[in-house]
């Protein structure tokens, strides 16, 4: 006998459930709008979801940095803040969090990952020198550019394929870095700049046998091998899921393990390590260290608060404890893994495989009418918004900004609308609405039209660019 009752995910997938390792303490009511708000608010914001109010939206994906939910150990650790200006007590607390977890000698906190950036391009990069990258992030590429460095992108191709089904589409393609340094030669690169779970390319991982190849040619050619460990507990889970000889360990043996590889990190803490602000810069050579310890002074804060309060640097430093457990990294990336379950079920196209924070629409696939010129990306995050207050942003054109010397939009190869999973947050409740306004969306595709800038910031434009309808 069949019957309209509802089947849990797990039987309808012939396994038993899981849930999240932790329950709902407090909570925040959301506002669901009427469509001719929607429409209203997405005008006033030049169709630029980042320029909407949250009080509009009314599931929030459009990222998922600095909008976690904390633990109750986090808020209480909150009221430990000893905010003297030098010296405070959360400082060592982070500093001990960041050599335990992460295994780095020196630490500087920063008010977040930007600040981090800022420090280490300034002291490691010499104008006209390159810096190779697993593709490029936003602001880890404008710091690059303006202390005088020159990115050039070193993945492996798979990555700038939305279909490749490789399992560490974050890889550097070592062949891409040698051609580089031959031609370049290795005194011309400042460092190489690794991220984990590469973020444009869809939040795709880096394996540990890349990354102990980086190590040596590095060591082989005396060049500096940086980290971008903003999502690094996130690719030490998949290196557990996917990598010979690593489901066994845990995944703080394995971030420790891929961090040892590297001469530093920095790090967004508003995304792994579960809190609204803060970041840090972590070197463990000496001199090197001395240096950004100087600047910080100018840019951040002293040394031991890098422009946050110390009660932040104390929910970091609980934050960081808890992020590298294995039940609540499984249970944050099984979150995003289920609403791309949903979408593939309906056909919708996505970059494959599902990463670690985000699901990464392929405007090209939805709009294949609109020409990249049409910020097809930038339309399919407002069409979405329209449809259900759901906010995502776009990763394509807009985002890539232009080429610094001539001038021109640089045009990716992905033209992606992301929709980032702030950690502890939302339920699978309401993933199911996103699978259904995205799925709405698609059905309707063929009638939406493209945009044009109608004004264009200089820098990192995405953020404040406006746009109207064609
Ligand atoms: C990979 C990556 N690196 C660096 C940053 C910059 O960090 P923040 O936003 O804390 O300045 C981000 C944030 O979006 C990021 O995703």
């Amino acid at each position: 006998m069949t019957t309209n009752l509802p089947v849990t995910t797990g039987r309808q997938l012939g396994r038993r459930s899981w849930a999240e390792p932790w329950k709902i303490k407090m909570v925040e009511p959301l506002r669901v709008t009427t469509a001719e708000e929607r429409a209203q608010a997405l005008d006033d914001a030049g169709y630029n979801t980042f320029l909407l109010r949250s009080d509009d939206v009314y599931i929030d994906l459009l990222t998922d940095s600095g909008t976690n939910a904390m633990s109750d150990r986090q808020w209480a650790g909150l009221l430990l803040g000893d905010e003297a200006y030098a010296g405070s007590r959360n400082f060592y607390e982070l500093e001990d969090a960041v050599r335990t977890f992460y295994g780095y000698r020196h630490v500087l906190p920063t008010h977040q990952g930007r600040g981090a950036e800022h420090l280490i391009s300034k002291v490691a990069i010499r104008p006209g020198q390159f810096v190779p990258g697993n593709m490029y992030f936003t602001t880890t590429r404008a710091h690059q550019e303006l202390a005088g460095g020159i990115f050039e992108d070193v993945i492996v191709d798979a990555a700038h394929d939305p279909e490749s089904e490789l399992p560490f589409k974050g890889d550097v393609d070592i062949s891409k870095l040698e051609r580089l340094i031959a031609r370049v030669g290795s005194d011309k690169i400042a460092y190489v700049s690794l991220a984990g779970t590469v973020n444009m390319a869809g939040g795709q991982p880096v394996s540990m046998a890349c990354v102990r190849a980086l190590r040596g040619l590095c060591d082989q050619y005396r060049i500096r091998l940086f980290l971008d460990a903003t999502r690094m507990v996130e690719n030490a889970f998949f290196i557990q899921e996917r990598e010979a000889g690593y489901a066994d360990k845990t995944i703080a043996e394995i971030l420790k393990e891929f961090c040892s590889y590297t001469d530093g990190a920095w790090m967004s803490a508003k995304k792994d390590s579960l809190v609204n602000i803060g970041g840090w810069l972590a070197l463990n050579d000496s001199d090197l260290f001395e240096e950004a310890r100087n600047l910080v002074v100018v840019f951040e804060g002293l040394h031991t608060y890098g422009g946050l309060a110390g009660r932040d640097m104390q929910a970091m430093a609980i934050g960081i404890s808890e992020s590298v457990q294995d039940e609540q990294i499984r249970a944050r990336i099984g979150q995003v893994r289920y609403l791309g379950d949903l979408l593939a079920a309906s056909g919708v196209p996505f970059v494959r495989p599902v990463g670690g924070h985000a699901i990464f629409l392929d405007a090209r696939r939805f709009y294949p009418h609109l020409s990249q010129d049409e910020f097809p990306a930038q339309a399919l995050a407002a069409e979405l918004y329209l449809d259900s207050g759901v906010r995502g942003m776009e990763r394509g054109i807009v985002s890539a900004g232009r080429d610094p010397k001539t001038g021109e939009h640089q045009y990716p190869r992905l033209e992606l609308t992301r929709l980032a999973i702030p950690r502890r947050v939302y339920t699978q409740a309401h993933m199911d609405i996103v699978a259904e306004a995205v799925q709405a969306v698609y059905a309707r595709a063929d009638s939406v039209k493209g945009l044009r800038m109608t004004y264009e910031p200089r820098h990192l434009r995405f953020f404040q660019a406006r746009f109207d309808r064609l």
